[in-house]
């Protein structure tokens, strides 16, 4: 293969390497070498060192263009000055304290201005902690027990939204109602009956699943640009006939964020023009930080209020809102501004139009979908349009980890699952020699 831009970047997969070297010690003292499931990659992966701007140097001292930014979460790429400045300058005056901070108010205060659905917010250290804590506060307006969410949609590691995450079609049942089917093996059988599964972007098998069951139902939650269901953004209309479903019923509709605020000023409810009634944030608002925040109606977020008695729903957390990472993620949300979002919107679409040219120009079977400054690769042609048509067969599956191998070894980070994304650092430059790696990756591929 001739030599691509960013060079060759496979040091870490060498015998002996000290990738290799650290997943070994890893292995004695963790399950499988590893803390956090998403970073696995087989046989091992490359250990970072450190990170600057848009690019991510390993323990070999190679170094590739991060398209993956932590998950979606470093949206200023890594070490950005400004956020490292505010960081440090909190760290130094204490990192946590058990009072509250004027620095939560702060950023409180950005996400109200920003959010439309927005009026009150509570901070969490996880996007998963907040999807459950916006959950519990849906039961408790409600006192209602059950929750509907999408076939194959991840909101983070709480039972209750793990519901169908992995289904097959072994077991995904029919597409009108799909079964409630565990995620992590010995999933108590009362999470399942507690969880209606719906298929995304069908509105009437939705409509008429949510009108059968809303009676049971507090909350329905939607992910509006859900990536495990194939990075498929919502269509308007099925987010609009959920706002009035729900609204009809009294069942509290909650946008889980964690990913899509990153697609606009005003998150994906301002680009859709759809307001549910609660949002959980995650990931960017943190500027780096363990982060997530639940925002919703002032109605419904006073199920966390303390001030006359026992409120409706407790909701501790040693580390909510840790001055250190309120001062990173007002620092990183105030460099977010109009004018760098429609940046990365209009960097971000010339990209997936790039990559997909790249497939339609080798003759490989593939396809790119994503929203904002999100991508996402898939190894088929087909047309997704939901969680069942998105997923791969085994030969689509092989090809795409090839591929994302591949440009592993050439200087492009992404994940494992096809998920990219941009950061504000990169310039045309960069995404030049990431079209034209990723170019060169393909014609190793047989066409098909
Ligand atoms: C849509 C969505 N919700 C929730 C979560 C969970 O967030 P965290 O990993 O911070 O717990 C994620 C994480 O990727 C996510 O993508």
């Amino acid at each position: 293969m001739a030599e691509t831009p960013f060079g060759a970047t496979r040091r870490w997969a060498a015998p002996g390497s000290k990738s290799a070297e650290l997943f070994g010690r890893a292995q004695g003292v963790m399950p499988g070498g590893n803390t956090r499931t998403t970073v696995y990659m087989a046989p091992y992966p490359p250990y970072a060192a450190s990170g600057e701007g848009c690019f991510v140097t390993d323990v070999e001292g190679d170094r590739r263009l991060d398209c993956l930014n932590n998950y979606t979460s470093l949206i200023h790429g890594h070490a950005h000055p400004a956020i490292v400045e505010a960081a440090g300058r909190r760290l130094a005056q204490g990192s946590s304290f058990p009072l509250p901070t004027p620095e939560e108010i702060e950023l409180a205060t950005l996400v109200c201005d920003r959010l439309p659905s927005a009026e009150h917010v509570r901070f969490t250290n996880s996007g998963s902690e907040a999807v459950m804590m916006a959950v519990k506060g849906a039961r408790a307006f409600t006192r209602r027990p059950r929750i509907a969410k999408f076939e194959g949609a991840y909101h983070g590691s709480y039972d209750y939204v793990e519901v169908s995450l992995g289904s097959t079609p072994e077991n995904w049942g029919s597409l009108a109602a799909p079964a409630s089917i565990e995620y992590s093996l010995g999933t108590p059988p009362s999470v399942l009956e507690d969880v209606v599964v719906l298929p995304f972007n069908r509105t009437e098998p939705t409509l008429a699943r949510i009108e059968r069951e809303a009676k049971s139902l507090a909350a329905v939650v939607v992910d509006p640009v859900p990536n495990r269901v194939g990075l498929i953004p919502a269509r308007r209309d099925f987010l609009q006939a959920l706002r009035e479903v729900t609204a009809k019923h009294g069942i509290v509709l909650i946008f889980d964020e964690v990913i899509s605020f990153r697609v606009g000023y005003h998150g994906a409810q301002g680009a859709f023009g759809v307001t549910p009634d609660v949002t959980t944030l995650g990931k960017i608002i943190g500027g780096g930080f363990p982060v997530g925040a639940v925002a919703g109606r002032a109605d419904v977020m006073s199920v966390f209020d303390p001030t006359s008695g026992q409120p409706r729903a407790p909701h501790g957390g040693t580390f909510n809102a840790n001055p250190v990472t309120m001062a990173a993620g007002i620092a990183a949300m105030r460099l977010l501004t109009k004018d760098a979002y429609a940046r990365l919107d209009e960097t971000g679409a010339k990209l997936r139009a790039s990559l997909q040219a790249c497939f339609e120009g080798a003759g490989v079977a593939g396809g790119v979908t994503g929203m904002g400054s999100l991508f996402r690769l898939h190894g088929t042609d087909r047309e997704v349009v939901d969680y069942r048509s998105a997923r791969a067969t085994p030969d689509e599956a092989a090809r795409l980890q090839r591929i994302v191998r591949r440009l592993l070894e050439h200087g492009v980070l992404m994940s494992i699952t096809g998920l990219g994304c941009l950061s504000t650092p990169m310039g045309d430059a960069e995404l030049e020699s990431l079209v034209e790696t990723f170019a060169a990756i393909l014609a190793m591929e047989p066409s098909s």
